[in-house]
């Protein structure tokens, strides 16, 4: 009984370390992750400030948009942003392949905070 409970625990603690909730990183998830995550796949054509003048741009037709201007985020919802990010829209790989859903909602998090 008792060399079983110990296996349940050392379980216990191998999801826990596993699922992030160790990681302390994990707390600042959108601000922390997202960043972290726009500046290695993002941050090419869409630009330090998030709007749109990366030096991977040139030649893109049309380029990225300008997160940082309000008229782009008003027509825009959540599920259709995330929807993009995972498949890729024009000249925009999807990232489905490289972002887990979790991953694609903390850098969307994170574009929001470019919008002035
Ligand atoms: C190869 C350059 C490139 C990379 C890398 C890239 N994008 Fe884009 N992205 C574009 C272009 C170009 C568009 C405009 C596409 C269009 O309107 O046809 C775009 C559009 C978008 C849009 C707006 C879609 C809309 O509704 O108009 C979002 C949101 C976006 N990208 C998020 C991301 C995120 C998040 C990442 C990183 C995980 C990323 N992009 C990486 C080039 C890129």
């Amino acid at each position: 009984m008792r060399a079983k409970y110990g296996k349940m625990l050392w379980g216990a603690l191998l999801l826990f370390f596993i699922s992030g909730f160790g990681d302390p990183g994990r707390a600042l998830a959108d601000g922390g992750e997202g960043k972290k995550i726009y500046e290695a796949h993002c941050l090419s054509c869409h630009g330090v400030h998030g709007n749109g003048q990366g030096p991977a741009t040139r030649g893109l037709s049309p380029p990225p948009p300008d997160f940082t201007d309000p008229a782009f985020w008003e027509n825009r919802t959540n599920s259709f942003l995330f929807h993009v990010i995972q498949n890729g829209l024009g000249s925009m790989p999807g990232w489905s392949d490289t972002l887990s859903p979790g991953s694609i909602e903390d850098v969307l998090s994170y574009i929001r905070t470019f919008r002035r």
